[in-house]
């Protein structure tokens, strides 16, 4: 796919009215943004376009509202917080399509800022409906897609509205894009990709291409132990993709044709259960990868684990990292994450998060300013480095 776009600085903005996508699907706790990291990394495309005298029309979704209106999941909580941060008013719309949102777009003067309602309160969103996607377009005269975050979704506000406007990127997908894709397609070696969490199954595609790329990947969390079944070794009561082990050994044998280094844990923190509270008190035992009793399971890499990934992650001129390697949520079970966001910060590698809760770790340990790029996708930076063309983008004006 080719990831060279149009951008906001190639076209005239000046007097047009922009519809601007965002992925302000921020996280929220009684009726409170826990984290404006999405918000924030909004405003240089907005900023750009209100300087440049457009009027400035937002939109996005939140949450999973699947076409109902729910007062929990309006963006006005957004609008407040990017006015904020804008430090002028952010004019709220009472609908998406409706009558208030056109009439307040019609009204808007050159260097005003609104915001529709969450995009997902409209059934037509998630189904890319052409209706919708028109009559979102027949507000505005240009189309600006700066949701990196919702970027892998062929929905009415992120894809369709290009059928019927002239669209190009903000800062935000151009940043991602390019920074990301630079890893993949000409990345400085050695090259090292860590993925992590649940399973196997939701990263197959992930560990195929990343194969064609890296020097060396190294695989922790839940699915590193259907890889270790694979290998043979009894895993015990650990989390284990039955269906995926033959998979493990077919990218086990591929890294090896490739002569990539594939490195899996060789010891790791077993427990009786899992912890429920997900955070409660646990007490762990570390034995060797090859030795998890049959009544434990593993809930995070062991030491030894931690220093040969550290040790890779410090090695490497490009790290890309994507998924916990335990139980990030326990404080006994996150320090095999703590140790791998440690060595990318400590790395002098160009190193990038894939969004979700490796990014959450890094920020939760401070260590965020330290790593070269963050991203604001989960699911969208995951299609990413599958090397999936991403509807969002594909859908703007090449340049
Ligand atoms: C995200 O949080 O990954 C994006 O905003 C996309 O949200 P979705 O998974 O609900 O489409």
């Amino acid at each position: 796919m080719n990831y060279n776009k149009k951008s906001i600085e190639d076209v005239e903005v000046s007097g047009k009215r922009v519809l601007c996508r965002c992925d302000f699907n921020v996280p929220t706790k009684d009726g409170k943004i826990t984290s404006d990291k999405r918000i924030v990394a909004a405003l240089p495309t907005i900023e750009y376009l209100v300087k440049h005298g457009a009027k400035v029309i937002l939109c996005s979704h939140m949450g999973k509202p699947k076409g109902e209106w729910k007062p929990e999941l309006s963006l006005k909580v957004v609008a407040a917080r990017l006015s904020e941060l804008l430090g002028q008013e952010v004019i709220m719309a009472a609908d998406v399509v409706g009558e208030d949102a056109k009439a307040k777009a019609a009204a808007l003067e050159n260097g005003q800022v609104m915001l529709l309602e969450n995009t997902r309160f409209m059934k037509g969103e998630t189904k890319n409906d052409p209706e919708l996607s028109r009559e979102l377009a027949s507000m505005a005269d240009l189309f600006v897609n700066d949701a990196f975050g919702s970027a892998h979704r062929a929905h009415s506000s992120t894809a369709g509205v290009a059928d019927h406007l002239p669209a190009v990127c903000g800062y935000l997908v151009q940043k991602e894009v390019s920074i990301m894709g630079k890893a993949l397609a000409d990345p400085e070696r050695p090259f090292v990709a860590i993925l992590g969490g649940a399973k196997v199954s939701d990263k197959l595609n992930v560990i195929n291409n990343l194969l064609e790329k890296v020097d060396t990947l190294i695989i922790g969390g839940g699915m590193a132990f259907t890889f270790l079944a694979a290998k043979g070794y009894c895993t015990g009561k650990s989390l284990l993709d039955a269906e995926k082990v033959d998979y493990c050994k077919e990218m086990m044998a591929k890294a090896e044709a490739k002569g990539v280094k594939l490195l899996l844990p060789v010891d790791a923190a077993v427990a009786a259960a899992f912890p429920s509270p997900i955070d409660a008190p646990i007490d762990v035992d570390i034995v060797a990868a090859d030795a998890i009793p049959a009544d434990k399971m593993g809930l995070d890499i062991g030491p030894k684990t931690m220093e040969l990934y550290a040790e890779a992650a410090k090695n490497a001129k490009t790290v890309v990292w994507n998924g916990p390697m335990g139980v990030f949520e326990n404080p006994v079970l996150a320090k095999g994450t703590i140790a791998v966001a440690q060595a990318l910060a400590e790395s002098d590698a160009v190193t990038i998060v894939g969004g979700g809760d490796s990014a959450a770790a890094c920020e939760q340990l401070g260590f965020a300013d330290k790593i070269t790029h963050i991203s604001t996708g989960g699911g969208a930076s995951l299609e990413f480095l599958e090397g999936l063309a991403l509807p969002g983008i594909a859908c703007l004006e090449d340049k």
